[in-house]
Order: structure tokens, then sequence, then C-alpha cells
């Protein structure tokens, strides 16, 4: 971009345009809107079941007519797109995952409600993974020594893509960090004529102290021994972000996530100036939680955080963000 060379004070008043409420509508850069925000929902067995989750107040596990009723309360506030969680029950978790390729898992089950309820006036993303299948935790297969096996897992990725996809799913999102497995899921989704079927790559996912309470919500945390840096990133490292990016590009990712979200800010900006591509990022949990404990003390109005922060990746050049304050910003920004 050009830079003129700025008028010396006080010819130039940077103070001016923002000295009225009309002039700063005026000269807003970024703008917020709905449609920015896709909202992840974590579903539960049973009916009429909602669980409130402890560690992410105001968020609850809902039962499939539950998240049905989440689902109609997005169309009508604007959001185009959901994400889906399953807290699958203890017994159905296993060592190998076979849950995951179950057609009528938890996960299954909620897309084809919604998809009967809503149509196409709702889009669906759904995470591929195995950590809310497998008996460990982990989102991949593990060996004796519970090492993350990367091409077993990916098998089992594949299968679980299709599976959800079969379901209705319109956004295949693969949140695992394993290598290859963009380009294996986009062959098996096009020979199983899923030619519509996008993918939202998990790209730059790190191994981060922000996913507490998601892990409480889809049952794992206590589950989890050890640690996920055998896959996902050092967040010491952004350079290794551009190339994990480079590479789902190239095995056909249609879009690209950064996750966490503000912490990481600075990769979603130097993704979408490199790559200029669709790039979404994931306020987790623990950035919900932290803008939550924070009101809870009143230490800072909860409409004004989450708007400025919501705000803040659009700036970055983000196409839209994943946000567990997605209904109340919706509702904020309708109002
Ligand atoms: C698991 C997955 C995680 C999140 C989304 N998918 C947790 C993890 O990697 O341990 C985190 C989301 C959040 O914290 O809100 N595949």
């Amino acid at each position: 971009m050009t830079q003129t060379i700025p008028a010396p004070f006080p010819a130039l008043r940077l103070r001016r345009t923002r000295s009225t409420g009309w002039s700063r509508a005026m000269h807003r850069e970024t703008i917020l809107t709905p449609a920015d925000l896709i909202w992840p929902l974590f579903v539960t067995d049973g009916q009429g079941v909602e669980e409130p989750i402890t560690s992410l107040p105001g968020v609850s596990r809902w039962s499939v007519d539950g998240i049905v009723a989440r689902a109609k309360e997005a169309v009508a506030l604007g959001i185009p797109c959901l994400a889906l969680f399953p807290n699958t029950q203890p017994e159905r978790r296993s060592e190998g995952a076979e849950e995951a390729l179950n057609p009528d898992n938890l996960m299954c089950r909620a897309i084809r409600a919604i998809k009967d309820a809503c149509g196409e006036d709702i889009g669906l993303l759904t995470d591929v993974a195995l950590d809310p299948y497998t008996s460990h935790g982990q989102d991949g297969l593990i060996d004796e020594a519970g090492y993350v096996l990367n091409d077993a897992t990916v098998e089992m990725l594949v299968g679980q893509s299709l599976n959800q996809a079969a379901a209705g799913a319109d956004i295949i999102a693969p949140s695992d960090m394993m290598d290859g497995r963009i380009g294996l899921i986009r062959a098996a989704l096009e020979a199983d004529g899923h030619h519509n079927a996008q993918i939202m790559s998990y790209a730059a996912k790190y191994a981060s102290a922000f996913y507490g309470p998601f892990r409480d919500a889809v049952g794992s945390r206590g589950l989890l021994k050890g640690n996920k840096k055998t896959y996902q990133m050092d967040p010491a490292n952004a350079e290794e972000a551009l190339r994990e990016v480079a590479v789902d590009l190239a095995e056909g990712a249609d879009s690209v996530m950064v996750k966490p979200g503000l912490p990481y800010l600075d990769i979603a900006r130097r993704v979408k100036e490199q790559f200029g591509v669709p790039v979404y990022a994931y306020q987790v949990s623990g950035e919900y939680a932290m803008i939550e404990a924070a009101v809870a003390v009143g230490a800072g109005d909860r409409d004004a955080l989450v708007l400025e922060t919501l705000l803040a990746f659009k700036r970055a050049g983000c196409s839209g963000v994943l946000t567990y304050h997605a209904a109340h910003a919706a509702r904020l920004l309708g109002a």
C-alpha cells in the first residue's frame, strides 16, 4: 500500500476524523457481521438434555433435539455455520476409536437432525479427529509406548470423514494434525461423489494450554495421559505454520484455520498475506473462559470484550471466527 507523506501538525490532526460518531462510522476499516461467525456446539446423548459445562460458564452440551433448536436460533441470528463436537459415552469409547465410523454415532445423528430441520439454511462443519472416541483421549491411534501413529490414524480419519459426509456434513474439518490427511480425505470424498464437501483444515494448530475446557466438554480431559506435542505445533513456531498451511493447500484444503485465536493473530495475518486464501481462526475454549472470568470479577464488560476480540480477527485478515460467543455476538450485532 502506498503511504503518503503526512502533513505536519497542526495541518494533520488524526483526531479530527475520530471526533464524532458518524465520522468514526465512516472511517471504520473493518466490519464484523453475524456472517463472520461459526458457532461450536457440543452434542450429548438423550432427549431434552442440557448439561452446563462448569469450566465454560454459559455453554452447555445439548442432546440432539436441543442442538436442532440451537441450529434454528443460529439461522434466525444470521450465523451461517455450526461446528459440531460429540461427547461420546465412555462405554462407546475404545482404544481403536471404532465409534468414529459408526453411521449412527452421535455426530451423524446430530448432522441428520439439523439437515432435516434446517436444510440449506445453515452449514455444518464437523470435526475430524479421534479424541471424542478414544479411551485414551489422544486424537489418533497409539502404539504400546503411547505414541500417536500417523498413517494408521489417517486411515481412520478418512473413514470418519466419509461417514460424516454421508450423514450430510458440509465442511470436513480435520483437527488432528496428522501428516498427509488432507490429500487422502480429499481423494476419498471425490471417489465417493462428495465433490462439494469442503475441507477446512486445522492447518496451524498449536499444542496449547487453552484447550482445557473443551476437553471437559467432550469428556476427554480425565482420559488424556501426557500431551499432544508430538503432533500439534510448538507455540514457538511461525515459519513451520506457513509450511503446514502450504502443504494442506497443496493437498486440496478449501480453507485453513489457525488455532488458538488471539495469541496467534500474527500467524493468521501471515497466512493471509502469504497465501491469500480464506483463513479462519478458532477463539478456543480457554480464550472464552478468560473473557468470562474477567467479566465475573468485574474486570471488563462482556459485550465490549466479545465484540472487540472478534473484530480483531477480521482486522487481522480472517474470513471468520469460531467462537462460543457466536450467538451472543450475533445478537449484539443484530440489535
Ligand atoms: C480435538 C480438538 C480440540 C479442540 C478442537 N478440536 C482439543 C485438542 O486438540 O485437544 C479445542 C477447541 C477449544 O479448546 O475450544 N481434536
